[in-house]
């Protein structure tokens, strides 16, 4: 079901207290502030998931979400938690492909297919990234990085299956850099994201699935951003640590 969805990424920030003080501002903004059906996820560390899961439940709109799981059901897999694990405290979506557990874990698009379909068996949203590096947008061959990371991570689900999948589209070198794909970049990539779900499934799917840029996307240059047909949200890294930025991007789907 295609929504306009701004998730925040906190990535590996905030202590218990911080985090609990930082979602109860955003939770207050949305009650006072926010007046679409705009969807809203929090993806926090594994510290925050429970508590903010228990608060989410006083808004309709806010969701929480985690920032990775491991693909087995359950077992002798020292830290890792699992897709069970994440149900049985109120999470509702997961962040899968990050760039940052592509580059630093070497997870593989095998993988990432093994943790989506987990994700899925426990009932969560996959955010599943996609996204080219520097060197491979300048090579001009970011389409093709693109359509592989598609085909090998979530293509072999069947129409039922994807319909539950959020795309997020993060150039790795809009990142954390301050350095944001312009709207007609981002929108060049997500036209070409659905017509590749379109080939692979139906224009039916294609056009259900919310498909989310991230990379330095903040207050200033979200509404340029989310304007584009094909752009129906946000991933937020930095931005989502304030309160005030993160309401401030949500507030452009109002
Ligand atoms: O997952 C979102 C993140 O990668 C984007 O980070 O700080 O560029 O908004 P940032």
């Amino acid at each position: 079901m295609r929504k306009n969805i701004v998730a925040g990424n906190w990535k590996m920030n905030l202590g218990y207290e911080d985090g609990l003080s930082l979602f109860s501002e955003i939770v207050n903004m949305v009650k006072d502030e926010v007046v679409g059906n705009q969807e809203i996820v929090v993806c926090s560390p594994f510290i925050h998931l429970s508590s903010l899961s228990k608060l989410s439940n006083t808004v309709t709109n806010v969701h929480v979400g985690a920032q990775n799981m491991h693909q087995a059901e359950s077992g002798a897999y020292t830290g890792e938690i699992s897709g069970a694990q994440l149900k049985s405290v109120g999470v509702t979506h997961v962040i899968l492909g990050h760039s940052e557990r592509r580059a630093y874990f070497g997870e593989t698009n095998a993988l990432l297919a093994e943790k989506v379909n987990a994700s899925l068996k426990h009932g969560l949203k996959p955010i599943f990234c996609i996204g080219e590096t520097k060197e491979e947008r300048e090579s001009g061959e970011f389409f093709a990085v693109l359509k592989q990371q598609l085909q090998e991570g979530v293509f072999h689900l069947s129409e039922e299956e994807f319909k539950n999948v959020i795309i997020a589209y993060e150039p790795v070198w809009a990142i954390g850099t301050g350095l944001t794909a312009s709207p007609e970049q981002a929108q060049e990539v997500h036209a070409y994201i659905r017509e590749e779900i379109a080939k692979q499934y139906t224009q039916a799917i294609a056009d259900d699935t919310s498909i989310l840029y991230g990379g330095s996307a903040n207050p200033g240059n979200a509404q340029s951003l989310f304007s584009q047909k094909d752009i129906d949200g946000g991933l937020i890294g930095g931005a989502s640590l304030k309160s005030r930025d993160f309401i401030e991007i949500v507030k452009v789907f109002n």
